[in-house]
């Protein structure tokens, strides 16, 4: 089959600036990015790129295929695409300098004795050691680009060496010394992984929870877990929050299409209610009836990403009992973070879903076109928690113009903004830029810590998705109104 592919060409020696060049080869069905690149080759020698065991084994040959890293010798080559080095600088071409973070993971450091580890251990240590130091996972780590932060692979690699008895070292005082609390948990890297080791969660949070029985959790976020405790809420309360202002039972307009239970979460509860209450209109106006048991509490979230786990059963069984004590088989949250936090953290007799899924899976009564050009900001705790994207996409295509942003993480989570606010802050005023570069007239998202943040640093006016759907029936109401009179 014939492939046409650009690819990024640099020789820092000679050439002033990067430049990409396209191919046209021939290739057999089913060949890989890196059978096109030997083809290539072939037809221009001096392309650099690298390469070794050719069976997704050695790391060696991570490229960026349209933006996203691959294992060259893995990944089915498509026509069309662009082939980049991984965001690190560059030696030549598809070529990258791995020296400095290679040079980050941990060799062991023995304690003498040189005893065999036990079956339990080496289970443990086995999600961390498959390793294959293909540094995909540093080319996308947005804390790196802003602190100073050994990187996923780093950390992974000390969590695995912490595991391990016949370590000797103080690996928790390192990871720390080396930015183990930067990290805002986007689970980027995991995503990237081509051996899915997950980082975020058998790693940096993990590490994070040996620090906290060691005393060594950040004094910020002791602070919140203080406050879960003494309030069942991450944050202080504002003026009026969102349970106090609904009833338990809010029926729907017309037909009862479904029950649903609604969580809401600290941030929406105390930070953000208005966006909540225009979701719970989004829901009635749908036919769907919400519960809300005003007894529930702080998803836990706070406390798992910062590694603080004493307070999470409490949480966890108060918010369990809530909705089964009323019967509800569906929960419904509009925070991102809760929602990757009950699915993934919790085990539920209920099934969980965000209010973008059920509201797509329902389908929803269209609303009117608005006339704004909206960018979304998709949240990594909705993304790459989640695992979603479209449905978003498929509620505002309607209603408004939307103009597609590269995904990035805002900053705002894995603790970082209370614990470390200078790191949030670079990446909350970097991602706001690039939302406002797109000269869209509003920001949307479906998450609260996202929207807070974004909108602390972007100058103009972030909303929730169902705020836009809830602006839309108004506006189709109004239209109603004038065409009857
Ligand atoms: S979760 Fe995100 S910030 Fe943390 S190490 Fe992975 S890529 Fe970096
Ligand atoms: S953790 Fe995964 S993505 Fe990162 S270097 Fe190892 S194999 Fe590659
Ligand atoms: S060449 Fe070894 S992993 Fe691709």
């Amino acid at each position: 089959m014939r492939i046409t592919a650009r690819i990024y060409r640099f020789d820092p020696v000679c050439d002033t600036a990067p430049r990409y060049e396209t191919f046209t080869v021939d290739v057999e069905h089913g060949a890989r990015v890196l059978h096109f690149l030997h083809a290539v080759h072939e037809r221009d020698p001096g392309l650099s790129y690298r390469y070794c065991c050719g069976t997704g084994q050695c790391g060696s040959c991570a490229v960026r295929m349209d933006g996203i890293p691959v294992l060259a010798c893995m990944e089915e080559v498509r026509d069309g695409i662009t082939i980049d080095p991984l965001n690190l600088p560059v030696k030549k071409d598809l070529v990258v300098d791995m020296q400095p973070a290679l040079e980050r993971l941990a060799g062991i450091i023995s304690g003498g004795e040189d005893h065999l580890l036990d079956r339990d251990t080496v289970e443990t240590i086995k999600p961390l050691r498959g390793c294959i130091e293909c540094l995909a996972c540093v080319s996308v780590c947005p804390a790196m680009e802003v602190a100073r932060f050994a990187g996923p692979t780093a950390m992974r690699q000390e969590m695995r060496r912490a595991l391990d008895p016949r370590d000797n070292s103080d690996r928790i005082t390192e990871a720390i010394r080396d930015g183990l609390f930067t990290c805002t948990t986007c689970q980027n890297c995991w995503k990237v992984c081509p051996k899915k080791i997950e980082i975020p969660a058998k790693a940096i949070e993990k590490l994070r929870a040996i620090a906290n029985r060691m005393g060594l959790s950040l004094p910020r976020h002791r602070e919140v877990e203080q406050l879960i405790r003494d309030t069942g809420r991450s944050i202080p309360r504002g003026k009026s929050s969102f349970l106090e202002q609904v009833p338990e039972v809010i029926e729907p307009e017309g037909k009862v299409r479904k029950t649903v239970g609604f969580f809401v979460g600290c941030m929406y509860d105390f930070r953000l209610p208005d966006a909540a209450l225009d979701a719970i209109e989004v829901l009635r106006r749908n036919g769907i009836r919400v519960i809300i048991p005003h007894e529930q509490v702080c998803c836990g979230s706070p406390l798992i990403r910062t590694g603080q786990l004493q307070y999470l059963d409490n949480l966890q069984r108060r918010n369990i009992q809530a909705f089964t004590s009323r019967g509800i088989d569906t929960v419904v949250t509009m925070c991102a973070g809760c929602g990757s936090t009950l699915k993934k953290d919790y085990c539920t007799p209920f099934t969980v879903k965000d209010i973008t899924e059920i509201l797509t899976e329902l389908g929803i009564e269209e609303p009117a076109c608005l006339p704004l050009r909206i960018t979304y900001h998709d949240p990594c705790h909705a993304l790459h928690g989640q695992g979603i994207q479209e449905p978003a996409r498929i509620l505002l295509n309607n209603v408004v113009d939307i103009i597609e942003i590269p995904q990035k993480c805002c900053g705002a989570g894995g603790g970082t903004r209370s614990g470390c606010p200078d790191i949030s802050s670079a990446l909350g005023k970097r991602r706001a830029e690039e939302l406002v570069t797109t000269g869209a007239d509003v920001i949307v998202s479906c998450c609260p810590f996202c929207e807070y943040q974004l909108g602390e640093f972007a100058d103009r006016s972030v909303k929730n998705i169902t705020t836009i759907l809830h602006e839309g029936y108004r506006e189709k109401d109004r239209l109603a109104r004038v065409h009857n009179r």
